[in-house]
């Protein structure tokens, strides 16, 4: 077994502050991940011990006769957190299906919190919608805001970085932990959020952090970025297909260069106000656009292109690196390494809250017959 990090006297663990947070593998990362967490997650590598979980547990939850894809879409992932610039020398990459004790405290979570409030949790009604999923979904299915739950909890962070449709999740997770370190660990009902762990708690209170740009619009103006809406401008796409997307966006409205327009409802300039650099030069073609300054929309979009492409291309250098023979295993690589150490904080987590929970009846490489 993994020995354990060392206690401070004041109960903390001397590392790092946490961070956890996670993605599905459903697909490619876009434009809309990056603005909404991942920008999040890689300026905050160096200050916190960060942890980026797989959750490919919840992929098979909608989609489970198609382990194939789950499989590759989970290395692809990957691949777009490197080529994005996660660092897996200072940060852990963690397969959730390699980390038992996150499954374990789903079940014991399971039972802090009444079926009925996991039912009302928007995000799973939405997504039941979006989906398509109907009256015939899994059980497993609403189970996975449970586990995230654990997937968080295991970590025992004080921050997710997540995009807004999260934060429902983050906000079940909260109480979930308040009502463990409640029943099991006599902590006060009125106690603060920031005490708990110092009031003997085994779980701190995780906060969300939404990124800048809660929810980027898609290339067709009007919904939200999604794969599945065929939207997308992905952190893969070629400079020639980020040219042709953005190139072809309906501007919300028809004019003339030399006509009065409205850049409020351009969603062009939405990406503007995102990705170009000078703001003042944003600003600027506003105004002119308002004023129907002989400003074309080609125009306004090639600046958005050329920022786009601006912010991708180290992303497209790095992925370089993963692509043609090899990449895959080397990928393979840093997800074991990176699971390894996640299991070390995790089964702690899970021995500390069993302790609490009267389940210590021995310890888990007795048990498992795996003691040396
Ligand atoms: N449900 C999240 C999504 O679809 C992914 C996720 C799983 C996650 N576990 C997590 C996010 C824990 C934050 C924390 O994007």
């Amino acid at each position: 077994m993994t020995s354990k990090p060392p206690i401070l006297p004041t109960g903390q663990p001397a590392t790092k502050r946490r961070i956890l947070t996670g993605d599905t593998p459903t697909g490619r990362l876009h434009l809309g991940h990056f603005v909404g967490s991942l920008e999040n997650r890689i300026r905050l590598q160096g200050e916190y011990d960060c942890y980026f979980l797989l959750a490919n547990m919840h992929a098979f939850t909608t989609r489970a006769e198609r382990f194939a894809d789950i499989r590759q879409d989970t290395i692809e992932i990957v691949k777009d957190w490197l080529a994005a610039g996660i660092d897996p020398g200072r940060s852990t990459i963690v397969l959730q299906t390699e980390v038992p004790a996150i499954a374990e405290l789903s079940w014991f979570f399971a039972m802090l919190v009444p079926f009925n409030r996991v039912m009302r949790n928007p995000t799973l009604k939405t997504e039941i919608e979006s989906k398509g999923l109907g009256d015939s979904y899994s059980f497993g299915f609403p189970m996975y805001a449970v586990g995230q739950c654990a997937d968080i909890l295991a970590f025992r962070p004080d921050l997710v970085p997540v995009g807004v449709d999260q934060v429902a999740h983050i906000e079940m997770c909260r109480e979930i932990a308040r009502r463990f370190n409640q029943v099991y660990c006599a902590v006060d009902t009125h106690a603060e959020d920031q005490r708990h762990e110092s009031l003997g708690g085994v779980f701190p209170i995780p906060a969300a952090l939404v990124g800048r740009v809660g929810r980027l619009v898609g290339t067709d103006g009007k919904q939200k970025m999604s794969k599945s809406l065929d939207n997308a401008i992905f952190l893969s796409d070629t400079p020639k297909q980020v040219k042709k997307k953005i190139g072809a966006m309906y501007p919300g409205q028809t004019r003339d260069p030399d006509q009065p327009g409205d850049p409020d409802i351009n969603p062009v300039f939405d990406y503007a106000d995102i990705f170009v650099k000078d703001q003042a030069f944003v600003a600027d073609l506003r105004e002119r656009y308002r004023k129907g300054d002989n400003l074309g929309d080609g125009h306004i979009k090639a600046y958005v292109i050329e920022a786009v492409n601006e912010l991708l291309d180290p992303i497209r250098e790095r992925r370089a690196r993963f692509e043609g023979p090899g990449g895959d295993d080397t990928v393979i690589d840093i997800i074991r390494a990176g699971t390894r150490r996640a299991n070390a904080v995790a089964e702690e987590t899970l021995a500390m809250a069993k302790e609490r929970m009267g389940l210590n009846f021995g310890a888990r490489a007795e048990m498992l017959g795996t003691e040396r």
